[in-house]
């Protein structure tokens, strides 16, 4: 039998989103095939810091999403720049780990999922699953992300942008004529509805850019859309495929952070989502257009609002969506015919075939 892959899943992370990777990263180590892969934990603490682990002791409370924690190992590592399929797994106590094959990296927000840990990879020369650091980049950027998206064409709310400078000159009366009300405040690069608010006066506008700032030097001021929230999901390189979408019903007054993680009955999911066929092409249409605009590759879960009169508006693209057994991306592939190992399959595949063609690529300059 042919060798198993080492497969290193990098998980936890410093963002305000490392419980949400605890919780990704159980899900995979559970699910992923352990007679074609052998799995290399690596935890990231809040500090940055990286540690190898256990698959049976990574993780303390790992059925509590409110004290998950990642249980640090004693054995720092970190991963360095060196000839494809060497040492490119250190101990910085000196023992010799080997090498990943293929990294999976299981991390949300800043320093994971917008660009600089793909850049580390890359960099490293390990491939490594989901967006390169182009597609992560601007996809993590709410406001980056929207420009792209309002060249291409594609429908997506109203915003400003506004930094810890500017904020200062933005009032909530024509901020409100400008957007109307209610609105919706965020940080521009963060997700899983951290700093989110929604407004509907004056003391609550202030109080939500001082929360949103709290996050990031740069906020988003939106548009509120009534209606309602479909996802659908994306797997693929150049040719890439969409999944039936799903819709969200939170409970609560929007799908905040508790709705999502915390209560357990904070939102209904139902997969697939109960769309006339020519909304269900919309969003597959206008998910697959966002994916290739914002030079996605691997997976993205793309998030729309539709209003009552059936107008589709693309709310955001996640390039490392939630990815527990539960999360909607493997719920929606589930539902179109792709199971949790197996996409766990196709995406490392997706990351050695980039890999590949990234090799092919000529980087010296033929002299005359
Ligand atoms: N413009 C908007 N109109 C209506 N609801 C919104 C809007 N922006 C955000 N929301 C609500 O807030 C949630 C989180 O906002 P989102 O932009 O998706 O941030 P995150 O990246 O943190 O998921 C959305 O799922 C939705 O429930
Ligand atoms: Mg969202």
């Amino acid at each position: 039998m042919a060798s198993k892959i080492r497969v290193g899943i990098l998980f936890g992370g410093k963002s305000a989103e490392h419980e949400v990777s605890l919780q990704s990263a159980k899900s995979i180590v559970e699910a992923i095939d352990k007679d074609k892969y052998e799995i290399v934990l690596i935890g990231i603490d809040k500090t940055g810091q990286w540690y190898l682990n256990e698959a049976s002791t990574f993780l303390l409370h790992a059925d509590n999403p409110k004290l998950i924690a990642l249980n640090r190992s004693n054995e720092h590592v970190t991963l360095v720049p060196t000839k494809a399929q060497e040492r490119n797994l250190v101990s910085l106590g000196g023992g010799s780990i080997g090498a990943v094959d293929v990294v999976f990296p299981v991390l949300h927000g800043p320093y994971g999922e917008d660009g600089s840990m793909q850049g580390l990879l890359k960099v490293a020369d390990v491939p490594f699953v989901g967006s390169d650091v182009l597609g992560a980049a601007v996809s993590m950027d709410k406001d980056v992300m929207k420009r792209l998206l309002k060249e291409a064409g594609i429908p997506t709310p109203k915003y400003l942008a506004a930094t810890q400078a500017t904020c200062a000159k933005l009032s909530y009366d024509d901020t409100i004529k400008a957007l109307g009300s209610p609105l919706f405040v965020k940080p521009a690069n963060l997700g899983s509805s951290v700093g989110v608010s929604k407004v509907e006066d004056k003391q609550q506008f202030a109080a939500a850019v001082r929360d949103a700032l709290q996050y990031d030097n740069k906020i988003m001021i939106e548009q509120c859309i009534g209606g309602r929230e479909i996802e659908c999901s994306v797997l693929g390189n150049e040719d890439p495929i969409a999944s039936l979408p799903g819709e969200i019903k939170p409970t609560h007054a929007f799908y905040s952070y508790d709705a999502k993680y915390i209560d357990a009955h904070g939102a209904e999911l139902i997969v697939p989502a109960k769309l006339p066929p020519a909304v269900t092409a919309r969003v597959q249409e206008l998910a697959l257009m966002a994916f290739q605009v914002l030079c996605c590759e691997g997976m993205a879960r793309v998030d729309f609002f539709i209003t009552p009169e059936d107008e589709v508006y693309v709310n955001e693209l996640n390039s490392i969506p939630g990815f527990t057994k539960i999360s909607m991306y493997p719920k929606l592939w589930e539902a179109s015919g792709i199971g949790y190992s197996e996409l766990i399959d196709r995406l490392i595949q997706l990351a050695l075939d980039r890999h590949r063609r990234l090799h092919k690529l000529k980087t010296n300059v033929d002299l005359k």
